[in-house]
């Protein structure tokens, strides 16, 4: 095994293990073990396969949920990596079994992966649920895959670990060291102002993606899989490791192994997660200057545990938690470098008592036990607690009458002179008005002014889109304005940065007042005080609100209908009310 304390490492293969356990203890063995005609018919179709009573027979079936998609680019070494998973399931006993699951990449759905996320969710749980499956490795890391898997493997209640994708090696163009996603907006409004020739921007297309793997910024991927190894989903290490070297696969070999593990041990996620662990899945998204979207996910992820985390006790954490990962977009660095430096256990080590290492993990270990041995290798990337990135308040949460169930605001990739900003709003009624506007000449707009975007929510667009980053307008670029405050009832992407205050609930077109702003009103953000406001009197709201047309139905069919129907607001999480609490669903009849 790896003498490195900051590699990944995992169960050491077992092939003799099944010897000493019961395999009329395990799950599948409700499918296989009975000498009746539906067992016969099992065990039958599984021969048609090639298979032989020695390949299954007092074996765990470990299913291999694999979100690979042609057109899920980050994912595109999960073909090689599931049978990597598979080696390792072999290795420790297991009898290995691939099933596809929905793939989310950001990249090419539309309008929005997080319409989505609830309905993998839903397939991951219902997936497990209805096959002989004793225990399974969730493939995922493109953004909302990771909620999605861990949402559907909760509630499930089966015994799961995840597997990271892993982010892409770092990008080069010139000098530079180019962020996926972060360095695309950035030279995207250098082209804008004029300041980028087309060869250049080309050569950036070329090279920007530089491998296989999620983005290798601090972005919504990455956070979502810093946050999984925190919760004690994956092995120690996992969180980190860039898709496409050497130790990526042989993680993928432990994490398969691990899984026969589980298996045996019977080790769900109601068996190790807590609220404390929720806690520490928190702060670890705060002290890595992780994305938003962390927020709706884990709200979501503690719903399905029946744990209630609100955005009050996010923002308390908030003022208590030190950034410590110098990342892009907050920081300096990319994922590869925070890698090299230690990775996410050397960096909880660092936390202290801020994290609950009593906490369990798949492993059967403690989260306390998995970074015991970690180190920081470089304390620029990942600073210590006397010298962190920002002293607390990687993500603030804000409240007033623009948001009266609140809205967040990643105060550490806002420029300080807009922390506390009052301007006149310049309103988009959407997106498609705001795209055709936003470059107009002729629109009146200054730096000082407050840009807001609403139709951009959970029901709005509809799906909670990452539009939030609203372009700063051709004029502004020009003059050499780089952030202005930002409004919007939408998500923005991990890899964006800027004053952008997000999430606003209810949003717009769930009846919030986001709907009734106008271009000229008054609006107030101080984010050291918690604080939007907008200034207008209480007597034109409720004018204003008189003259509101009656919201149009999203959908009369499909799964849009279930969504509109069932989605919650941001604040909380964004599940289908009917999937929040643990309420197991019944294991399957077998007829
Ligand atoms: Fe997949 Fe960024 S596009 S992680």
């Amino acid at each position: 095994m790896t003498t490195n304390p900051n590699s990944a490492s995992g169960a050491s293969p077992s092939s003799d293990t099944n010897q000493a356990r019961d395999p009329h203890t395990l799950r599948s063995s409700r499918w296989f073990a009975p000498d009746d005609m539906r067992s016969f018919g099992h065990r039958s179709r599984l021969k048609g396969m090639g298979f032989d009573d020695i390949d299954y027979e007092g074996r765990p079936v470990v299913a291999i949920l694999n979100t690979w998609s042609d057109l899920n680019t980050c994912h595109s070494h999960f073909r090689n990596r599931a049978d990597e998973v598979r080696r390792g399931i072999l290795q420790s006993g297991g009898f290995p079994v691939e099933v596809p699951v929905m793939s989310l990449g950001e990249m090419m759905m539309k309008p929005t992966t997080m319409l989505y996320r609830n309905l993998l969710a839903m397939e991951v749980e219902e997936v497990l649920r209805c096959h002989p499956i004793d225990a399974a490795v969730l493939m995922g890391g493109c953004d909302k895959t990771v909620p999605a898997m861990l949402m559907g493997a909760i509630s499930a209640d089966i015994p799961s670990v995840f597997l990271p994708a892993g982010p892409m090696l770092k990008a080069r163009w010139k000098e530079a060291t180019l962020g996926s996603g972060s360095d695309v907006w950035k030279y995207w409004d250098e082209r804008l102002a004029g300041n980028l020739c087309d060869r250049d921007w080309n050569c950036i297309e070329n090279c920007i993606a530089p491998s296989a793997g999620t983005c290798m910024t601090m972005g919504t991927a990455s956070t979502m899989a810093c946050v999984a190894e925190a919760l004690g989903f994956t092995l120690g290490g996992a969180a980190n490791v860039p898709a496409v070297v050497a130790e990526h696969s042989r993680l993928a070999v432990a994490t398969g192994r691990q899984a026969v593990e589980m298996a045996w041990e019977k080790r769900t996620p109601s068996s190790f997660l807590t609220e404390r662990s929720i806690v520490n899945g928190v702060i670890t998204s705060l002290a890595i200057g992780g994305s938003t979207n962390a927020i709706v996910h884990l709200i979501a992820i503690a719903g399905r545990l029946g744990i209630e985390l609100t955005l009050e006790r996010f923002d308390e954490l908030s003022r208590i938690t030190p950034v410590l990962g110098n990342l892009r977009p907050a920081g300096q660095y990319l994922m590869e470098d925070f890698y090299h430096a230690g990775g996410l256990r050397a960096l909880l080590k660092e936390l202290g008592e801020l994290v609950d290492t009593s906490c369990q993990t798949i492993s059967g270990v403690s989260l306390g036990q998995q970074i015991a041995e970690a180190e920081v290798i470089d304390n620029d990337v990942i600073r210590s607690r006397e010298n962190p990135l920002a002293v607390v308040g990687g993500t603030s949460v804000l409240r007033g009458n623009l948001a009266p169930s609140g809205c967040v605001i990643k105060a550490l990739a806002a420029e300080p002179r807009l922390q506390r900003h009052r301007g006149v709003a310049v309103v988009f009624d959407n997106y498609a008005e705001m795209k055709a506007q936003i470059h107009d000449p002729e629109l009146e707009v200054t730096a000082d002014s407050v840009l807001i975007l609403r139709s951009a929510g959970p029901l709005g667009a509809p799906g909670f889109p990452e539009w939030g980053m609203l372009p700063i307008p051709q004029k502004l670029l020009q003059e050499g304005v780089r952030d202005m405050v930002r409004i919007s009832d939408a998500r923005m992407s991990g890899t964006s940065y800027g004053t952008c205050v997000l999430h606003i609930a209810p949003e717009s077109a769930a009846g919030g007042p986001l709907a009734l702003v106008q271009t000229g009103d008054e609006i107030e953000i101080d984010i050291p005080g918690r604080r939007i406001h907008w200034h207008v009197s209480d007597a034109e709201i409720a004018r204003r609100e008189q003259q509101q047309p009656e919201p149009k139905p999203l959908a009369d069919r499909g799964y849009l209908h279930l969504y509109a129907k069932h989605v919650m607001q941001a604040d909380k999480g964004c599940d289908f009310d009917f999937l929040v609490g643990r309420t197991p669903g019944a294991e399957p009849d077998i007829f």
